[in-house]
């Protein structure tokens, strides 16, 4: 018997779920094995609609570089709108909800206009084409749904930016994707107060950009500084524009978009998704892992520019014809009762954000979710990090009345779409915990050494043994980076394997629970951070001899950023200062979400005799554990001691 409870689906929510019981998922997975190829052919022709079929399933043949549905041609912009037309085009697509409370429902014909407006847009007055990178670095307003489904309709692929990274990481990702344009609003609001995005637009984009033209929407109506015959206004341009535009006719391994996520070095990657295989997993995880029906409602709390918001904010729910909330504002405010306030008068059926969000909700509001009638909601659900089991029974029992199934998504920016994760209508569930694999997708937990699956009880790296629709295609620009990132650690039956770079377990019961990155990534508040990403921005300040970054506990953001700093000078006047002036630096390289939650002053690192930074020293020590590691091999082993002693007294 295991020990962790174990929360059975809700035998009512179970009877009309699509998948109903651990029978059910078993005999799919099982489909899944013994024939693939026909496994994914069969959903793929049922669930997209092809302008012309594919001739083959997979082509493994230039592994790690696989093709999905080759010879079939679609739009995912036609996926997500045009098909719905028919059936359900008065019904709302994207339910708004302004950060001042103004709301917008937007129909599918009413978004089918704007989206059509929007690509004419793109192509005559922006010269748009066809495999051109368009950047988006707007707030969550739908025009910014608006412009990925408009990029999607005339082939450019987008490359969206989230609103938070300053105008360094900004520039850094239009250089890398080379983009044409960018596409940004004045601003917004947040908290009821205006705030800006299009000067951090301006800084971004130097004389030798690739950038040709800046489209500005107007949403906060605050005064920007224009440079002419550059940027030009989407309210101006938009009205006079054809609400008529044929979809591109795409191969189903066309790009769709590439997102910037950090690695172990210091550059991000621009992962790349292609069309068919994304959109096609897209949509099935929406029916399987949120089963959402006809009538649902559906709210995902993060941001466009994270995957999650891509894949379940607007590609996702669209494909499948649901109504999808998008929120401009904080959910703590005016207070920690705003989305429990959202989820009753929208009657929202499925909520899905971050274990950080729910922390914070749990903190500020405990007792805010009895205030409203929750009784809409049937499925919660986590993404992002760890969720642990203490915000996982507050939102179990005070958010979900403990009838709503918890399913806590475990995927990434490279997976594009969930892969393992509860089905809430047939996995019985044990708190903080991702359960198995979403049928289809071949994940084991494999020993990084032999390659084999480990034990029951045992631990291992989180490995893909099989090629899945959705997979990462390539990083932008760099084939060598994608094979070394994710092909070169583990070899099963001689093939390297994608590994997704988490340790994971595998209970008694052979429940899989994710225990966190391998490598030199930290996770804050649901977001990844490369260490090496924050050391190279720590470096740019004049004062600055070394640095390394590691990830500390925080009991709001699951991992905070630690960091031991070197300085150039002996000493510094007045340290909180210095520290103050590090963090600026941070926040101008990267952005608000990288800065560092502590920081020292040492006098040097713990390094090997070859020079490289023992980061799990330092990790332990900002834990406050106790050194167990052999620091003999150190170049200069008193330093542990002076560290420690500095940091945990
Ligand atoms: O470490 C895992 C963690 O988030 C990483 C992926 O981050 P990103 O690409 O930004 O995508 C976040 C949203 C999908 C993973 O490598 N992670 C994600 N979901 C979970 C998780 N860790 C534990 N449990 C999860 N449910």
């Amino acid at each position: 018997m295991s020990k962790k409870p174990i929360f059975q689906p809700n035998p009512e929510f179970s009877k009309t779920a699509r998948i109903k019981n651990m029978d059910e998922y078993y005999a799919l997975q099982n489909k899944a094995i013994e024939d693939y190829e026909v496994f994914w052919g069969g959903y793929a022709k049922e669930k997209l609609d092809w302008m012309e079929p594919f001739d083959t399933v997979l082509d493994e043949s230039k592994f790690p570089f696989v093709q999905w549905f080759n010879g079939g041609k679609l739009n995912v912009s036609s996926q997500c709108i045009d098909r719905h037309l028919d059936t359900r085009g008065e019904k709302t697509a994207i339910l708004f909800e302004g950060d001042r409370g103004d709301i917008q429902k937007i129909t599918y014909n009413a978004l089918s206009k704007n989206v059509n407006k929007f690509a004419n847009l793109l192509k005559e007055d922006l010269g748009v084409t066809k495999g051109d990178r368009v950047v988006i670095y707007m707030p969550m307003i739908p025009e910014a749904a608006y412009a990925m489904l408009a990029c999607a309709r005339i082939g450019a692929i987008h490359s969206i930016v989230f609103g938070g990274f300053s105008s360094e990481a900004l520039k850094d990702r239009i250089e890398d994707a080379q983009a044409k344009v960018v596409i940004t609003a004045d601003g917004a609001f947040r908290k009821t107060k205006p705030y800006m995005l299009k000067p951090v637009v301006d800084a971004a984009i130097t004389k030798d950009s690739s950038i040709e033209k800046v489209l500005v929407v107007e949403r906060n109506n605050e005064e920007v500084t224009w440079v002419e015959g550059r940027d030009v206004s989407y309210t101006a341009l938009i009205k006079n524009k054809s609400d008529i535009c044929e979809a591109e006719v795409m191969d189903a391994e066309d790009p769709l978009f590439l997102l910037y996520t950090s690695g172990s070095t210091g550059k991000p990657k621009g992962v790349q998704h292609n069309s068919a295989g994304y959109i096609l997993w897209a949509q099935m995880t929406m029916e399987w892992v949120f089963d959402v029906k006809e009538e649902d409602t559906f709210w995902c709390t993060a941001d466009v520019g994270w995957i999650t918001g891509h894949t379940y904010i607007v590609y996702g729910p669209l494909a499948m014809g649901a109504t999808t909330v998008m929120f401009e504002g904080v959910i703590t405010y005016p207070d920690a009762g705003r989305p429990w306030k959202m989820v009753q008068e929208h009657k929202i059926n499925q909520f899905y954000t971050a274990p950080t969000a729910i922390r914070v909700l749990h903190k500020m509001g405990e007792n805010e979710p009895k205030n409203y009638d929750l009784s809409s909601l049937n499925v919660l659900g986590t993404v992002g990090e760890p969720i642990d089991p203490p915000a996982w029974k507050w939102y179990y029992e005070q958010v979900g009345n403990s009838t709503c199934a918890i399913v806590d998504t475990y995927w990434q920016t490279e997976t594009g779409g969930h892969i393992i994760s509860p089905l809430p209508g047939a996995t019985p569930i044990k708190p903080a915990c991702a359960t198995f694999p979403v049928p289809g997708i071949m994940a084991e937990i494999l020993d990084p050494k032999t390659g084999k699956k480990v034990a029951n009880g045992e631990s291992g790296y989180m490995c893909i043994t099989r090629p899945w629709p959705s997979m990462i295609r390539g990083v932008w620009g760099d084939e060598e980076r994608f094979i070394t990132s994710y092909f070169g650690d583990v070899v099963k039956d001689g093939k390297p394997v994608y590994f997704t770079g988490d340790g994971a377990n595998y209970d008694e019961d052979g429940y899989i629970t994710i225990t966190g990155r391998t490598d030199d990534v930290i996770n804050v508040s649901g977001h990844r951070m490369g260490t090496a990403e924050v050391e190279a921005a720590i470096k740019k300040h004049n004062n600055v001899a070394e640095v390394a970054v590691v990830g500390k506990p925080h009991a709001l953001k699951g991992e905070g950023i630690f960091a031991y700093v070197v300085l150039k000078s002996d000493s510094v006047e007045d340290e909180a200062l210095e520290k103050k002036a590090i963090n600026g630096v941070i926040k101008t390289e990267i952005g608000s979400i990288a800065l560092c939650d502590a920081m020292v002053f040492v006098s040097g690192l713990p390094k090997t005799r070859s020079g490289k930074i023992m980061r799990r020293i330092l990790r332990s020590i900002a834990k406050g554990e106790a050194i167990t590691q052999d620091i003999s091999t150190l170049e200069d082993p008193s330093v542990v001691a002076q560290i420690s002693k500095m940091v945990n007294g």
